[in-house]
């Protein structure tokens, strides 16, 4: 049976270590990271999400701003809000949570932040940095990816990695991290042809597509290690429904050397990571 790697408690880890830091920032510098997250719109999944990330983000004792704008806020609107956060020295990260609504271009939003408060690392300066392995912000689900994947394999070099799904948030940048770490990687897609049998050459596999348990045992390398981003909401038969991954956990479990649980795997990680970004820029902002 495979390994489950605990996202939870590697991710409370984190959390100690930032906590830590932010008080030697206080003690050194008397600066208190601040993180700014902007909402636009009632979108249900982006409330809790934003919820967690203002709860942990003062939970470590960083100051948190937090800003609700109507689901029809204009693009003025929003540019001018970011642009006063680019200038607010108490604000040293800002994140603007993802999916907008439709009527607003969210690389175009993404663009005005100042890519050294970016601690998402979706601004294009922090992405060309990632891929020419410059100084950058790493995306946080990508970023907590790596740290999962080193917790059970520090030696990635040479391996065979194939990451499925290629956006901006999370295949993209994954790919782009296992590269710098000398993995062979594949990023696998919708048009992807014969996905079991590339699936099957992977020493590592990352499944971020967002589609229920598509993943199963018989397109796993025995051994391979396994993370899996998707969270999907399914229905149970008892008419309720629970969270699932893009992986077969139970079935995948009985080939794979190890997994990730979904809940408890990438998920916690992502907002642990994105506390160390903001900690990290507030450290440059003093240095
Ligand atoms: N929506 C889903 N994941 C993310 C993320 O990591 N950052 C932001 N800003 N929005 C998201």
């Amino acid at each position: 049976m495979a390994t489950r790697i605990d996202g939870k408690e590697l991710a409370e880890q984190v959390r100690k270590e930032v906590s830590e830091g932010v008080k030697n920032l206080k003690a050194s510098h008397a600066v208190t990271p601040g993180l700014a997250v902007v909402l636009v719109g009632e979108d249900p999944a982006s409330q809790v999400y934003v919820r967690n990330k203002v709860k942990q983000t003062e939970a470590c004792g960083m100051n948190s701003f937090h800003h609700v704008m109507d689901v029809g806020t204009s693009r003025e609107s929003l540019l001018s809000l970011i642009e006063s956060l680019n200038t607010d020295p108490a604000v040293h990260g800002i994140l603007v949570q993802l999916p907008l609504p439709a009527h607003l271009d969210s690389r175009d939003v993404i663009q005005t932040i100042d890519p050294v408060k970016d601690v998402d690392g979706f601004h294009s300066s922090n992405v060309g940095n990632l891929w020419t392995s410059g100084k950058s912000f790493v995306p946080c689900t990508p970023l907590g990816c790596l740290k999962l994947l080193k917790s059970v394999e520090p030696n990635i070099a040479g391996k065979n990695a194939v990451v499925i799904g290629r956006s901006n948030i999370v295949g993209r940048p994954m790919a782009a991290l296992l590269l710098n770490e000398s993995a062979t990687v594949t990023i696998a897609h919708s048009k992807t042809k014969d996905l079991p049998a590339l699936c099957r050459q992977a020493d590592i596999l990352v499944a971020a597509v967002g589609r229920p348990r598509m993943i199963k045992a018989d397109w796993v390398k025995p051994g391979a290690i396994v993370l899996d981003v998707g969270i999907n909401r399914v229905e149970t038969a008892d008419g309720g429904g629970c969270l699932v991954g893009d992986v077969d956990f139970e079935d995948v479990s009985t080939v794979a050397g190890a997994i990730t649980p979904v809940p408890g795997g990438p998920g916690p990680m992502t907002i642990a990571c994105l506390l160390a970004n903001t900690l990290e820029a507030a450290k440059r902002a003093v240095s």
